[in-house]
């Protein structure tokens, strides 16, 4: 089966590069080449100014490796293979999925995280996030009834894209014995980690407490650095490592020599840098709760929990794909309607990563009064 166009990533692909402000977008600030350099030590700089432009190893350069699994508690360099987030979806999919699997997915979800599957010709069940009076939910009891004798794989993405939400750590734990029971795979997208404004939330990584658990991290999220294209999987299975790899020689081979390097100095910063980002983050919060409330008549929202983003409920007559169009078309102000997640309510996703968030909120505000729109 073929994979069907990427919803998200077509819209982002028309308008991101051509409006004046993104209010969706889900990375941090991208720091500047400038920031990054200035923040390497003299062996990083030494690695940086007399890299080779040749092939690189395969897994990833070895001294990335050992600052990826520095992250972890329990999971060692040998168990991180570096790629391309996206591109390492795509690689564990294809390894350990076949056709007759059946797989569980969190709903709403970045679509590659069920999409490949689904092209794969699993079947797919979801278990769906709904929002409730004090936030969003998710049914433990759903997720066990969903579990069939070929369920292959469970997909968590905690932080959760878009809704901010992530689970307490009993029902994480929950859903590793669930998991482990059957000697199902999770395979737990943790793009969003480590931006948890409350670190007591912050769940382990599903690596380090489960033989069959898989992590999916990288630097375009937390750590602002999309444009490297830097992420891993951190996996603990020897052979399933193997046939990742080997999977590995028909997407990239390798990965982008100097983006290694980058990523290694971002890496030895990263508290440095998480912090900036958790600030950027805390500030657009404020001013996120004042516009909500200001507007309580047209939207309803809960802030995140942990992450980058959240995910608005919008109140008005207009359904929510016509109010993003309005303010993109009048204002420039790009908004991402839940239907890009396969969300059939009438929410829209806001990012709080950036740092022209007040700037584009204040416009937005402005097109409200203008414009007269009320609720339904
Ligand atoms: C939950 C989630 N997983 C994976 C990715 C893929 O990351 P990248 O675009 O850096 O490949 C994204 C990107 O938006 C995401 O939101």
């Amino acid at each position: 089966m073929k994979l069907e166009p990427f919803k998200l990533e077509r819209y982002f692909a028309e308008y991101e590069f051509k409006v004046k402000f993104l209010l969706s977008s889900s990375d941090c600030e991208s720091l500047s080449m400038a920031e990054l350099i200035l923040m390497a030590g003299p062996d990083t700089l030494d690695l940086w100014q007399n890299l080779r432009l040749g092939y690189t190893e395969s897994p990833g350069h070895p001294v990335l490796r050992e600052h990826v699994a520095q992250l972890y508690d329990h999971t060692l360099p040998d168990n991180i293979i570096i790629a391309a987030p996206e591109e390492a979806i795509f690689i564990a999919m294809q390894t350990i999925l076949s056709s007759d699997d059946h797989i569980i997915t969190v709903s709403p979800a970045y679509q590659s995280l069920h999409e490949v599957a689904r092209s794969i010709g699993c079947s797919i069940t979801q278990w769906n996030l709904e929002p409730g009076a004090k936030g969003w939910h998710l049914d433990l009891n759903l997720l066990e009834r969903a579990i069939t004798d070929h369920t292959k794989m469970i997909i968590i993405n905690f932080p959760h894209n878009p809704t901010g939400h992530t689970l307490s750590h009993s029902d994480f734990n929950a859903v590793v014995e669930l998991a482990a029971k059957r000697g199902i795979y999770i395979f737990s997208d943790e793009m969003y980690r480590l931006l948890e404004i409350d670190p007591t939330i912050r769940l382990p990584s599903v690596c380090d407490v489960y033989e069959k658990g898989i992590s999916l991290s990288g630097l375009s999220k937390s750590f602002a650095l999309p444009g490297l294209r830097i992420g891993w999987l951190a996996l603990r299975e020897k052979e399933l490592i193997n046939r990742c790899l080997e999977f590995k020689d028909y997407t990239t081979i390798c990965n982008s020599a100097p983006s290694e390097i980058l990523a290694i100095i971002a890496l030895q910063n990263k508290d440095q840098i998480l912090q900036r980002n958790l600030d950027i983050i805390q500030g657009n919060i404020v001013l996120a709760k004042q516009f909500f409330s200001d507007n309580s008549n047209l939207f309803s929202w809960f802030g995140p929990k942990a992450g980058s983003v959240s995910f608005p409920e919008w109140l008005g007559e207009i359904p929510v794909e016509q109010f993003c169009k309005k303010v993109l078309e009048h204002r420039g102000v790009m908004i991402v309607p839940g239907n890009l997640f396969g969300f059939s309510g009438n929410h829209f996703r806001i990012g709080l990563g950036r740092k022209n968030f007040g700037e584009a909120i204040a416009i937005l505000n402005g097109y409200i009064k203008d414009s007269g729109l009320h609720g339904a």
